[in-house]
């Protein structure tokens, strides 16, 4: 399977967003990562549409967007319009995962359910088949620089053996205290898809992104 970084923009300089997305685009960044956040599903608000549609023209990478929102399929059609190639979102935050699923593949576009660290990965079970890819959290959600949680590895593994066993290589992405110093496990585990916001956007960009696809590319 292929392996993709995918830096989260919640950690760059907002004064320079644009500047700093051309920077790990050339460094070879294949994913934008882009949390949404609304203040109720999670304990903090990120950006949204302005934003992302703003910096669309700053890059023709990826757009990964991670909707951490309540009921979020009120707003897929205007991220999708936003320039969204991705949406996750959270299989906790809707009453009807596979509607938003639906909705999400009815404008185009690729889907993505998350769980948090404290839901069971045997939710995922019915969506298996069904999404492009599937998120799964190794901080809580809501803010970038928190410690990965250890039993995530475990998890990764759950899922990754569920698909297997279904005949499935769907893309299994990993987000929250990833680093170049702890990204092997996550890959080994079975992740392909690297979600990093300060181990990208803190230091040196280019450096960062230039370390982290050089694991990348040797565990492909
Ligand atoms: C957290 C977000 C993450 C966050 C990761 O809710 O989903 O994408 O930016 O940040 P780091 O890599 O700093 O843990
Ligand atoms: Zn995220």
């Amino acid at each position: 399977m292929k392996n993709i970084l995918s830096p989260s923009i919640l950690s760059a300089d907002f004064s320079i967003l644009g500047q700093q997305i051309e920077e790990v685009d050339k460094a070879g960044a294949e994913y934008i990562h882009i949390d949404v956040m609304d203040g109720i599903f999670v304990p903090s608000i990120s950006y949204g549409m302005p934003v992302i549609k703003s910096i669309r023209n700053t890059t023709k990478k990826v757009f990964d967007v991670h909707i951490m929102i309540t009921d979020p399929i009120r707003f897929i059609e205007e991220f999708a319009k936003c320039g969204a190639d991705i949406i996750t979102f959270h299989y906790e935050s809707t009453d009807d995962p596979m509607a938003v699923i639906d909705k999400i593949h009815s404008l185009g576009i690729k889907a993505g359910i998350s769980i948090k660290p404290g839901t069971a990965v045997d939710v995922l079970e019915p969506y298996l088949d069904k999404v492009d890819m599937i998120l799964v959290m190794t901080v809580e959600p809501g803010f970038g620089g928190q410690s990965f949680i250890p039993e995530s590895i475990e998890r990764v593994k759950a899922v990754r053996k569920s698909l297997d066993s279904k005949g499935l290589n769907t893309d299994i992405e990993v987000d929250g205290g990833i680093y170049v110093s702890n990204v092997k496990d996550v890959l080994e585990a079975g992740a392909n898809v690297i979600v990093s916001g300060s181990g990208v956007f803190n230091g040196d960009i280019t450096t960062n992104v230039k370390e982290f696809m050089n694991i990348l590319d040797n565990k492909r």
